[in-house]
Protein backbone atom coordinates (compact mmCIF):
# COMPACT_ATOMS: atom_id res chain seq x y z
CA UNK A 1 0.00 0.00 0.00
CA UNK A 2 2.47 2.72 1.12
CA UNK A 3 4.58 1.76 -2.06
CA UNK A 4 1.44 2.57 -4.01
CA UNK A 5 1.19 6.00 -2.52
CA UNK A 6 5.02 6.78 -2.88
CA UNK A 7 5.01 5.93 -6.35
CA UNK A 8 1.68 8.32 -6.93
CA UNK A 9 3.01 11.13 -5.15
CA UNK A 10 6.95 10.80 -6.61
CA UNK A 11 6.47 8.75 -9.66
CA UNK A 12 8.66 6.12 -8.77
CA UNK A 13 10.06 3.30 -6.47
CA UNK A 14 11.20 4.12 -2.78
CA UNK A 15 14.29 2.39 -1.37
CA UNK A 16 12.87 1.56 1.94
CA UNK A 17 9.45 0.91 3.71
CA UNK A 18 9.15 0.24 7.33
CA UNK A 19 6.45 0.13 10.04
CA UNK A 20 6.27 0.68 13.56
CA UNK A 21 3.14 -0.30 15.77
CA UNK A 22 1.00 1.51 18.03
CA UNK A 23 0.16 0.61 21.55
CA UNK A 24 -2.03 -0.90 24.48
CA UNK A 25 -0.57 -0.57 27.80
CA UNK A 26 -1.78 -4.02 29.60
CA UNK A 27 -1.06 -2.39 33.40
CA UNK A 28 1.69 0.12 34.51
CA UNK A 29 0.34 3.12 33.79
CA UNK A 30 1.91 6.87 34.85
CA UNK A 31 4.62 4.80 36.23
CA UNK A 32 7.27 5.01 33.37
CA UNK A 33 8.15 8.35 34.75
CA UNK A 34 8.43 7.55 37.98
CA UNK A 35 11.19 5.12 37.20
CA UNK A 36 8.62 2.13 37.78
CA UNK A 37 7.45 -0.43 35.99
CA UNK A 38 4.94 -1.64 32.66
CA UNK A 39 3.76 -4.17 30.23
CA UNK A 40 2.23 -2.57 27.45
CA UNK A 41 1.72 -4.82 24.50
CA UNK A 42 2.36 -3.33 20.28
CA UNK A 43 -0.96 -3.55 18.30
CA UNK A 44 -1.62 -4.51 15.17
CA UNK A 45 -2.00 -0.95 13.75
CA UNK A 46 0.97 0.69 11.86
CA UNK A 47 2.28 3.93 10.96
CA UNK A 48 4.00 3.20 7.33
CA UNK A 49 6.98 4.90 6.10
CA UNK A 50 8.26 4.31 2.37
CA UNK A 51 11.20 6.91 1.00
CA UNK A 52 13.61 6.98 -1.39
CA UNK A 53 17.21 8.64 -0.93
CA UNK A 54 18.48 12.34 -2.64
CA UNK A 55 21.64 13.35 -3.92
CA UNK A 56 21.30 16.80 -1.28
CA UNK A 57 20.52 17.57 1.78
CA UNK A 58 16.56 17.95 1.26
CA UNK A 59 14.15 15.83 3.01
CA UNK A 60 10.62 15.83 1.53
CA UNK A 61 7.53 14.45 3.60
CA UNK A 62 4.22 13.97 2.24
CA UNK A 63 1.62 12.91 5.43
CA UNK A 64 -1.44 10.98 3.83
CA UNK A 65 -3.36 11.42 6.60
CA UNK A 66 -2.73 14.98 6.54
CA UNK A 67 -2.46 15.24 2.36
CA UNK A 68 0.00 17.53 2.86
CA UNK A 69 3.78 17.93 2.45
CA UNK A 70 7.07 19.64 4.00
CA UNK A 71 10.16 20.25 3.17
CA UNK A 72 13.21 20.80 5.32
CA UNK A 73 17.14 20.91 4.91
CA UNK A 74 19.22 18.67 7.02
CA UNK A 75 22.05 21.50 7.63
CA UNK A 76 19.40 23.54 9.55
CA UNK A 77 16.51 21.54 11.27
CA UNK A 78 13.40 23.61 12.78
CA UNK A 79 10.30 23.31 15.19
CA UNK A 80 7.18 23.79 12.14
CA UNK A 81 4.40 25.11 13.94
CA UNK A 82 1.91 25.48 11.05
CA UNK A 83 2.74 21.41 9.96
CA UNK A 84 2.99 20.20 13.64
CA UNK A 85 2.72 16.57 12.37
CA UNK A 86 6.10 16.91 10.99
CA UNK A 87 7.81 17.50 14.33
CA UNK A 88 8.23 13.92 15.22
CA UNK A 89 10.17 13.26 11.72
CA UNK A 90 12.30 16.52 12.15
CA UNK A 91 12.73 15.88 15.87
CA UNK A 92 14.59 12.39 15.26
CA UNK A 93 16.33 13.28 12.68
CA UNK A 94 17.29 16.47 14.01
CA UNK A 95 19.08 14.16 17.29
CA UNK A 96 20.60 11.67 14.76
CA UNK A 97 22.24 14.14 12.98
CA UNK A 98 23.23 16.07 16.36
CA UNK A 99 25.22 12.67 17.49
CA UNK A 100 27.47 12.42 14.08
CA UNK A 101 25.33 10.37 12.30
CA UNK A 102 24.95 12.00 8.68
CA UNK A 103 21.70 11.72 6.96
CA UNK A 104 20.89 11.97 3.41
CA UNK A 105 18.72 13.98 1.56
CA UNK A 106 15.37 12.06 0.96
CA UNK A 107 11.71 11.81 -0.47
CA UNK A 108 9.18 10.34 1.83
CA UNK A 109 6.08 9.33 2.41
CA UNK A 110 3.90 8.00 5.19
CA UNK A 111 0.88 7.06 6.73
CA UNK A 112 -1.17 4.39 8.77
CA UNK A 113 -4.03 3.33 10.83
CA UNK A 114 -2.84 4.02 14.48
CA UNK A 115 -5.44 6.55 15.57
CA UNK A 116 -4.83 10.08 16.23
CA UNK A 117 -5.25 11.54 20.17
CA UNK A 118 -6.51 8.26 21.02
CA UNK A 119 -3.69 6.91 23.50
CA UNK A 120 -2.33 4.35 21.09
CA UNK A 121 0.90 6.10 20.79
CA UNK A 122 0.61 7.40 16.97
CA UNK A 123 3.37 9.65 17.48
CA UNK A 124 5.88 7.82 18.99
CA UNK A 125 4.95 5.12 16.58
CA UNK A 126 5.88 8.23 14.00
CA UNK A 127 8.96 8.53 15.98
CA UNK A 128 10.22 4.94 15.93
CA UNK A 129 9.32 4.60 12.48
CA UNK A 130 11.31 7.69 11.19
CA UNK A 131 14.35 6.25 13.26
CA UNK A 132 13.56 2.90 11.75
CA UNK A 133 13.53 4.14 8.40
CA UNK A 134 16.77 6.30 8.73
CA UNK A 135 18.10 3.19 10.26
CA UNK A 136 17.56 0.93 7.12
CA UNK A 137 17.95 3.35 4.67
CA UNK A 138 21.80 4.32 5.30
CA UNK A 139 22.42 0.56 7.20
CA UNK A 140 23.28 2.10 10.67
CA UNK A 141 24.49 -0.26 12.93
CA UNK A 142 22.60 1.02 15.69
CA UNK A 143 21.14 -0.33 19.26
CA UNK A 144 17.40 -0.52 18.80
CA UNK A 145 17.70 0.81 23.11
CA UNK A 146 19.63 3.79 21.72
CA UNK A 147 17.24 4.76 19.07
CA UNK A 148 14.35 4.06 21.23
CA UNK A 149 16.25 6.50 23.93
CA UNK A 150 16.76 8.98 20.77
CA UNK A 151 13.02 8.79 19.72
CA UNK A 152 11.66 9.83 23.09
CA UNK A 153 14.28 12.43 23.40
CA UNK A 154 12.60 13.94 20.21
CA UNK A 155 8.97 13.79 21.58
CA UNK A 156 10.62 15.60 25.19
CA UNK A 157 12.86 18.20 23.67
CA UNK A 158 11.79 18.96 20.35
CA UNK A 159 7.83 18.77 19.95
CA UNK A 160 8.29 19.36 23.92
CA UNK A 161 6.32 16.92 25.34
CA UNK A 162 7.30 15.27 28.88
CA UNK A 163 6.76 11.68 28.40
CA UNK A 164 8.36 8.60 29.81
CA UNK A 165 10.02 5.96 27.74
CA UNK A 166 7.36 3.39 27.30
CA UNK A 167 5.55 4.27 24.06
CA UNK A 168 8.37 4.35 22.15
CA UNK A 169 9.71 1.30 23.65
CA UNK A 170 7.01 -0.82 22.76
CA UNK A 171 6.87 0.02 19.59
CA UNK A 172 10.78 -0.47 18.99
CA UNK A 173 10.74 -3.50 20.64
CA UNK A 174 7.35 -5.43 21.25
CA UNK A 175 7.09 -8.89 19.92
CA UNK A 176 4.09 -10.61 18.20
CA UNK A 177 1.77 -12.81 20.99
CA UNK A 178 4.24 -11.08 23.45
CA UNK A 179 3.52 -8.37 26.29
CA UNK A 180 6.77 -6.57 27.02
CA UNK A 181 7.72 -5.96 31.06
CA UNK A 182 9.68 -3.04 31.11
CA UNK A 183 11.95 -1.64 34.24
CA UNK A 184 11.89 1.64 33.19
CA UNK A 185 14.62 2.78 35.76
CA UNK A 186 17.49 0.23 33.98
CA UNK A 187 15.69 -0.40 30.80
CA UNK A 188 15.66 -4.45 31.32
CA UNK A 189 13.18 -6.05 29.96
CA UNK A 190 11.55 -9.25 28.80
CA UNK A 191 8.57 -10.78 26.64
CA UNK A 192 5.89 -12.28 28.47
CA UNK A 193 3.56 -14.64 26.23
CA UNK A 194 -0.08 -13.54 25.65
CA UNK A 195 -2.36 -16.83 25.43
CA UNK A 196 -4.58 -16.95 22.32
CA UNK A 197 -7.67 -17.97 23.96
CA UNK A 198 -7.78 -14.12 25.60
CA UNK A 199 -7.75 -10.90 23.22
CA UNK A 200 -7.13 -7.39 23.70
CA UNK A 201 -9.89 -5.14 22.98
CA UNK A 202 -9.29 -1.82 22.43
CA UNK A 203 -12.49 0.76 23.00
CA UNK A 204 -12.17 3.97 21.47
CA UNK A 205 -14.40 6.72 23.50
CA UNK A 206 -13.93 8.92 20.73
CA UNK A 207 -13.14 11.58 22.99
CA UNK A 208 -10.21 13.25 22.32
CA UNK A 209 -7.43 13.76 24.66
CA UNK A 210 -8.13 17.90 25.62
CA UNK A 211 -6.47 17.97 28.89
CA UNK A 212 -3.96 15.21 28.55
CA UNK A 213 -0.82 17.41 28.18
CA UNK A 214 -1.41 19.85 31.03
CA UNK A 215 -2.87 17.43 33.69
CA UNK A 216 0.44 15.45 32.87
CA UNK A 217 2.76 17.99 33.63
CA UNK A 218 1.02 18.51 36.76
CA UNK A 219 0.86 14.86 37.52
CA UNK A 220 5.00 14.82 36.74
CA UNK A 221 5.69 17.30 39.24
CA UNK A 222 3.21 16.52 41.84
CA UNK A 223 5.34 12.79 41.68
CA UNK A 224 8.53 14.69 41.81
CA UNK A 225 7.26 16.84 44.88
CA UNK A 226 5.93 13.45 46.52
CA UNK A 227 9.50 12.25 46.15
CA UNK A 228 11.02 15.16 47.36
CA UNK A 229 8.87 15.08 50.99
CA UNK A 230 9.00 11.71 51.59
CA UNK A 231 12.82 12.08 50.70
CA UNK A 232 12.90 14.54 53.82
CA UNK A 233 11.58 12.24 56.55
CA UNK A 234 14.88 10.25 56.03
CA UNK A 235 14.00 7.65 53.50
CA UNK A 236 16.27 7.08 50.76
CA UNK A 237 14.09 7.61 47.96
CA UNK A 238 15.43 8.81 44.11
CA UNK A 239 11.41 8.70 42.55
CA UNK A 240 8.68 6.99 43.48
CA UNK A 241 9.77 3.65 42.68
CA UNK A 242 11.82 3.60 45.65
CA UNK A 243 9.04 4.20 48.20
CA UNK A 244 7.42 1.02 49.58
CA UNK A 245 3.70 0.94 50.80
CA UNK A 246 5.20 1.14 54.34
CA UNK A 247 7.37 3.90 53.92
CA UNK A 248 4.51 5.88 52.24
CA UNK A 249 2.28 5.17 55.13
CA UNK A 250 5.22 6.82 57.47
CA UNK A 251 5.46 9.73 55.55
CA UNK A 252 1.76 10.72 55.16
CA UNK A 253 1.57 13.24 57.74
CA UNK A 254 4.46 15.09 56.27
CA UNK A 255 2.07 14.63 52.57
CA UNK A 256 -0.25 16.91 51.65
CA UNK A 257 -3.96 14.74 50.68
CA UNK A 258 -3.57 14.71 47.00
CA UNK A 259 0.48 14.00 47.30
CA UNK A 260 -0.85 11.31 49.44
CA UNK A 261 -2.93 9.97 46.95
CA UNK A 262 -1.04 10.73 43.73
CA UNK A 263 2.01 9.11 45.41
CA UNK A 264 -0.33 5.92 46.25
CA UNK A 265 -1.34 5.30 42.82
CA UNK A 266 2.33 5.07 41.55
CA UNK A 267 3.16 3.16 44.24
CA UNK A 268 0.91 0.37 44.45
CA UNK A 269 0.67 0.35 40.56
CA UNK A 270 4.11 -1.04 40.71
CA UNK A 271 3.15 -3.89 43.02
CA UNK A 272 -0.04 -4.41 40.18
CA UNK A 273 2.42 -4.63 37.33
CA UNK A 274 5.03 -6.75 39.36
CA UNK A 275 1.84 -9.57 40.24
CA UNK A 276 0.41 -9.05 36.97
CA UNK A 277 3.64 -10.19 35.79
CA UNK A 278 3.93 -13.11 37.61
CA UNK A 279 0.31 -14.17 37.43
CA UNK A 280 0.54 -13.86 33.54
CA UNK A 281 3.40 -16.44 33.19
CA UNK A 282 1.65 -18.41 35.54
CA UNK A 283 -1.70 -18.70 33.46
CA UNK A 284 -3.99 -17.13 36.11
CA UNK A 285 -6.22 -14.50 33.99
CA UNK A 286 -8.97 -14.56 36.19
CA UNK A 287 -6.00 -12.56 38.96
CA UNK A 288 -4.75 -10.35 35.93
CA UNK A 289 -8.26 -9.30 35.00
CA UNK A 290 -8.79 -8.32 38.84
CA UNK A 291 -5.41 -6.34 38.69
CA UNK A 292 -6.90 -4.79 36.09
CA UNK A 293 -9.56 -3.32 37.19
CA UNK A 294 -7.60 -2.24 40.09
CA UNK A 295 -5.62 -0.38 37.99
CA UNK A 296 -8.61 1.15 36.69
CA UNK A 297 -9.79 2.25 39.97
CA UNK A 298 -6.37 3.85 41.82
CA UNK A 299 -6.40 5.96 38.12
CA UNK A 300 -9.49 7.07 38.80
CA UNK A 301 -9.96 7.88 42.50
CA UNK A 302 -6.20 8.82 43.18
CA UNK A 303 -4.29 9.45 40.26
CA UNK A 304 -7.72 11.09 38.98
CA UNK A 305 -6.72 11.09 34.76
CA UNK A 306 -9.95 8.92 34.00
CA UNK A 307 -13.11 10.86 32.74
CA UNK A 308 -16.75 10.02 32.95
CA UNK A 309 -16.73 8.44 29.05
CA UNK A 310 -13.59 6.06 30.16
CA UNK A 311 -15.25 4.98 33.42
CA UNK A 312 -18.74 4.31 31.95
CA UNK A 313 -16.76 2.05 29.05
CA UNK A 314 -15.06 0.04 31.86
CA UNK A 315 -18.72 0.00 33.45
CA UNK A 316 -20.64 -1.32 30.73
CA UNK A 317 -17.26 -3.38 30.10
CA UNK A 318 -17.51 -5.31 33.27
CA UNK A 319 -21.21 -6.35 33.10
CA UNK A 320 -19.86 -8.48 29.70
CA UNK A 321 -19.80 -12.30 29.79
CA UNK A 322 -16.23 -13.20 29.02
CA UNK A 323 -14.56 -10.30 30.20
CA UNK A 324 -11.41 -10.88 32.60
CA UNK A 325 -10.52 -7.32 33.10
CA UNK A 326 -11.18 -3.52 31.98
CA UNK A 327 -9.51 -0.42 32.65
CA UNK A 328 -8.32 3.07 31.09
CA UNK A 329 -5.18 2.81 28.86
CA UNK A 330 -2.23 5.81 28.27
CA UNK A 331 -2.27 8.92 30.39
CA UNK A 332 -6.30 9.44 30.32
CA UNK A 333 -8.91 11.99 29.77
CA UNK A 334 -9.93 10.30 27.15
CA UNK A 335 -9.05 8.24 24.70
CA UNK A 336 -9.06 3.87 25.40
CA UNK A 337 -9.30 1.26 27.60
CA UNK A 338 -8.43 -1.97 27.30
CA UNK A 339 -10.09 -5.30 27.78
CA UNK A 340 -9.00 -8.78 28.56
CA UNK A 341 -11.78 -11.22 27.19
CA UNK A 342 -12.27 -14.51 26.55
CA UNK A 343 -12.07 -15.50 22.60
CA UNK A 344 -15.13 -16.37 22.24
CA UNK A 345 -17.00 -13.56 23.93
CA UNK A 346 -14.99 -11.17 22.06
CA UNK A 347 -17.63 -9.96 19.07
CA UNK A 348 -20.14 -10.03 21.50
CA UNK A 349 -18.25 -8.40 23.76
CA UNK A 350 -17.38 -5.43 20.83
CA UNK A 351 -21.41 -4.95 19.86
CA UNK A 352 -22.58 -4.82 23.74
CA UNK A 353 -20.05 -2.29 24.90
CA UNK A 354 -20.76 0.02 21.32
CA UNK A 355 -24.64 -0.41 22.55
CA UNK A 356 -24.07 -0.22 26.15
CA UNK A 357 -21.81 3.13 25.41
CA UNK A 358 -23.79 4.47 23.18
CA UNK A 359 -27.18 4.39 25.52
CA UNK A 360 -25.26 5.96 28.72
CA UNK A 361 -23.94 9.28 26.52
CA UNK A 362 -25.00 9.19 22.99
CA UNK A 363 -21.54 8.40 21.80
CA UNK A 364 -20.12 5.83 19.18
CA UNK A 365 -16.77 3.99 20.42
CA UNK A 366 -14.68 2.26 18.30
CA UNK A 367 -13.82 -0.91 19.07
CA UNK A 368 -10.15 -2.23 17.97
CA UNK A 369 -9.85 -6.19 18.63
CA UNK A 370 -5.84 -6.60 19.14
CA UNK A 371 -3.61 -8.89 18.15
CA UNK A 372 0.30 -8.04 19.73
CA UNK A 373 2.91 -7.68 17.50
CA UNK A 374 5.94 -7.16 16.26
CA UNK A 375 8.14 -3.93 17.41
CA UNK A 376 9.82 -2.06 14.63
CA UNK A 377 13.61 -2.60 15.67
CA UNK A 378 12.85 -6.15 17.60
CA UNK A 379 15.32 -8.59 16.33
C1 LIG B 1 1.62 8.59 27.83
C2 LIG B 1 3.12 8.78 27.89
C3 LIG B 1 3.80 7.55 28.48
C4 LIG B 1 3.16 7.15 29.81
C5 LIG B 1 1.65 7.10 29.69
C6 LIG B 1 0.95 6.87 31.01
O1 LIG B 1 1.31 7.57 26.93
O2 LIG B 1 3.64 9.02 26.61
O3 LIG B 1 5.18 7.78 28.63
O4 LIG B 1 3.55 8.03 30.83
O5 LIG B 1 1.11 8.28 29.11
O6 LIG B 1 1.25 5.62 31.52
Amino acid sequence: MIEMFFRKVYGTTPDVVVRAPGRVNLIGEHTDYNEGFVLPAAIDRNIEFAGRKRADRIVQVHSLDFDGSVEFNLDDIQKDSKNSWSNYIRGVSKYLEKDGFRLSGADMVFGGDVPREAGLSSSAAVEVATAAFWKNLLHLEVDPVYLVKLSRKAENQFVGVPCGIMDQFISALGRENHALFLDCRDLDYRHVPLRDDVKIVVCNSGVKRALAQSEYEVRLKQCQQAVAQIASTGRAAKSLRDVKPADLEAARPVLSEILYRRARHIVSENHRVLEAVKVLEAGNLERFGELMNASHESLRDDYEVSSKELDVLVEVARKQAGVLGARMTGAGFGGCTVNLVRQEAAADFAEAVCRGYYDALGLKAEIYICKASQGALSI
